[in-house]
């Protein structure tokens, strides 16, 4: 029996991708509409839990009304926002696309065209989920991580690398997995190293099957 089986519990969900500005018309992006992480949310809310959700540029609501949404552009407003809200969490949830790189330099006014190539220099952006690693506490720490190549184990060495307490492995490359459609399929690691697979669901339904997977991992762990 799920309903209101997570009431008490502060949840932390990000979602959708970041924006990183090259000059006032022109930015970097990832591939995300945010559909992963708002189901996470929405199943969380529908369970009794306490959801704040950080959301990148995304055209979609959330439609559960305690749902508290902070809305940011940048890598660098994601990785405020998520320090900000990260204390009094019980259950942190990674979803997001965050872009790796930006631009080194903004330009203030539009770029012009030049004669043949052009180079902009890209600096890598802070590491979110790696802070939150360090900072961890109490808090269940659950990472994704979007792969096309040896989806698993890359998600095993991520976990351990960024201090997980889970890691949702998404390949990207399948029919029905990954960015913008309404399905997906996903493999969950947990710190003993089980992989369960979660065959092609709508996400709402794998939302609901991956908070499944945290919740009986809390539970093992307090044991
Ligand atoms: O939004 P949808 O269209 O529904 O698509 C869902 C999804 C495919 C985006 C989602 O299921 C997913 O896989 N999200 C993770 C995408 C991703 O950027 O993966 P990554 O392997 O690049 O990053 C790994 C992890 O590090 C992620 O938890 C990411 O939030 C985090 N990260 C990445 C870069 C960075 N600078 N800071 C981070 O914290």
């Amino acid at each position: 029996q799920r309903t209101l089986d997570m009431q008490g519990k502060k949840v932390l969900v990000s979602a959708g991708p970041t924006k990183e500005m090259i000059d006032p018309v022109r930015f970097f992006t990832n591939r995300s509409s945010g559909k992963m992480g708002f189901a996470l949310a929405e199943a969380a809310a529908e369970r009794g839990a306490d959801v704040t959700l950080v959301a990148g540029p995304v055209s979609i609501e959330a439609q559960h009304p305690s749902i508290k949404r902070i809305d940011v552009v940048s890598a660098k407003e994601m990785y405020d926002a998520m320090n900000e809200q990260f204390a009094d969490k019980d259950i942190v949830i990674k979803s997001a696309a965050v872009a790796d790189y930006r631009p080194k330099e903004v330009q203030t006014s539009k770029m012009k065209k030049k004669e043949g190539d052009d180079v902009i220099t890209l600096e890598r952006t802070e590491d979110i989920l790696k802070k939150l690693g360090e900072r961890k506490e109490n808090q269940f720490l659950v990472g994704f991580a979007a792969e096309t190549d040896t989806p698993i184990e890359y998600g095993l060495g991520k976990r351990k690398k960024k201090n997980l307490d889970a890691i949702v492995v998404n390949d990207v490359s399948r029919e029905g997995a990954g960015f913008e459609g309404d399905t997906n399929i996903v493999s969950y690691i947990n710190k003993a190293e089980s992989v369960i697979e979660l065959k092609q669901a709508t996400k709402k339904q794998i939302a609901v099957q991956l908070l499944d997977c945290i919740l009986q991992d809390m539970k093992d762990d307090s044991i």
